[in-house]
């Protein structure tokens, strides 16, 4: 990700949550040291989705991750997760973990698939009242 994607990201971003990150999230990600922020992009050089990583010795963290509306299910958040869990790995990550809304069945059947598991939950975590579910991969 660039400073460059950002207008194409921030479209994404606001069409996929209801809690949007801002501009200055994306931009704190690009610069800081332990963040791992990419891009998907189709053919034509537009962007089809991203991902926001961190990590801290063996300990990663996938902050964010969307896809454009009318490109899902074509397999780009598989891509962009797989290449964050090799990203990891390549860095001597052990562990990846993530949260993600309860009712999210998309996003928790994407993670399930690959290799991710429920390791807890953080009761009415989110603003209306729904749970979040801590996934885990640890390779
Ligand atoms: C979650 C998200 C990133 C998935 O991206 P995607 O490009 O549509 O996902 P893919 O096409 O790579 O699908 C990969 C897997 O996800 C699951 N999946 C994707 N769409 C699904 C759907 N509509 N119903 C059920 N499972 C689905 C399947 O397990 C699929 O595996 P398969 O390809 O072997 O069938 C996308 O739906 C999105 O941007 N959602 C809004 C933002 C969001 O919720 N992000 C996650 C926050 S934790």
């Amino acid at each position: 990700m660039r400073e460059e994607d950002l207008e194409a990201v921030l479209e994404i971003e606001s069409a996929s949550f209801s809690r949007p990150w801002t501009r200055r999230h994306f931009s704190d990600e690009l610069a800081s040291p332990f963040g791992y922020p990419v891009v998907a992009v189709m053919p034509d050089g537009s962007v089809a989705g991203y991902l926001c990583m961190k990590q801290v010795l063996d300990e990663a963290e996938i902050l964010d991750v969307a896809v454009s509306v009318s490109l899902r299910g074509r397999g780009v958040g598989r891509l962009l997760v797989e290449t964050a869990l090799a990203a990891a790995r390549g860095r001597g990550g052990t562990v990846v973990s993530l949260e993600v809304r309860v009712g999210n069945r998309e996003a928790i059947a994407l993670y399930e698939r690959l290799g991710f598991h429920e390791m807890g939950r953080r009761r009415q975590y989110y603003e209306n009242g729904e749970d979040a579910i801590l996934m885990e991969y640890t390779g």
